[in-house]
């Protein structure tokens, strides 16, 4: 079985870095085979791995639309075709693989395209034991439907009231579209210190548990500047330990 988990929330709360972390510390675990899926359209979750970036589904869907004539498909049919394609720009690294989704459908590209790649998405990732995705700023893919049957859904944000209401505004949006996340948590991330009385009530009033704190730590923008892999932080780090005790909890092995 395939645990799916997803990080979410405002932008710049450290979606990525999280999602980084959760990964380096899956791959130390060695608890089964990893894909990191980036599904921002942004693409930099490869930096945060120490990854190249590979071919997009994007790209892929964008190809696809440019084959007038069946021959461009090798004879394949458009299902065969795309899933080969999927599987061929699937970067596969030491630890861990990836998927980058890139850019989302625009106008004129057809649904059809987009239901399959998202099959082809969700069938390539059953063969994993785990599948981490970093989603983009927002609510957008929790409408669009591309965040859904995930086993842990972090909402990450910073210690502000707006990134915290973000969070919250994700909770009851996905309550009222009915996706199927098995746990919902907010993880508190750049904490300088103590968080404030009035965060800490506006937390503890929050309808999901609080999954960590972590810290804010240099290190992580240090290596972020130089565009270094978060592989480099170890137990030394206060933010790489808080993410490790959170995985700890929330991760079946
Ligand atoms: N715990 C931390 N300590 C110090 N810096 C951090 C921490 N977490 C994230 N950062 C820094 O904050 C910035 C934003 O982080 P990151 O890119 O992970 O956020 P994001 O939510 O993925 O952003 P976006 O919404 O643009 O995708 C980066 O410069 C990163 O290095
Ligand atoms: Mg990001």
């Amino acid at each position: 079985m395939t645990f799916t988990l997803a990080v979410a929330g405002k932008g710049g709360t450290g979606k990525t870095s999280i999602a980084a972390m959760l990964i380096t510390w899956l791959a130390r675990e060695r608890r089964g085979s990893i894909l990191a899926i980036d599904a921002d359209p942004a693409s930099n979750l490869h930096l945060a791995l120490g990854l190249p970036l590979p071919m997009t589904v994007g790209q892929i869907r964008e190809d696809l639309g440019k084959q007038n004539s069946p021959d461009g498909l090798n004879g394949m049919t458009r299902v065969d075709y795309l899933d080969h394609k999927v599987r061929m720009s699937i970067e596969e690294g030491v630890a861990m693989d990836l998927l980058v989704m890139g850019r989302p459908e625009g106008a004129g590209c057809y649904c059809a395209v987009n239901h399959l790649l998202r099959q082809i998405v969700d069938r390539v990732g059953q063969a994993y034991a785990y599948v981490v995705i970093d989603n983009e700023a927002g609510m957008e893919h929790l409408s669009r439907r591309t965040t859904r049957d995930v086993d842990l859904l972090l909402l990450a944000t910073d210690p502000t009231m707006r990134g915290l209401k973000t969070a919250e505004a994700m909770i009851h949006l996905a309550r009222d579209l009915d996706i199927r996340v098995g746990t919902a948590a907010v993880v508190v991330n750049r904490v300088h210190g103590c968080v404030s009385p009035s965060m800490q009530s506006a937390l503890a009033a929050l309808p999901v548990d609080v999954a960590g704190y972590i810290p804010e730590d240099e290190r992580v923008g240090e290596l972020d500047g130089a565009g270094l892999p978060l592989a480099a932080l170890d137990g030394n780090s206060p933010a790489y330990a808080a993410v490790a005790g959170l995985a700890r909890s929330y991760i079946p092995a």
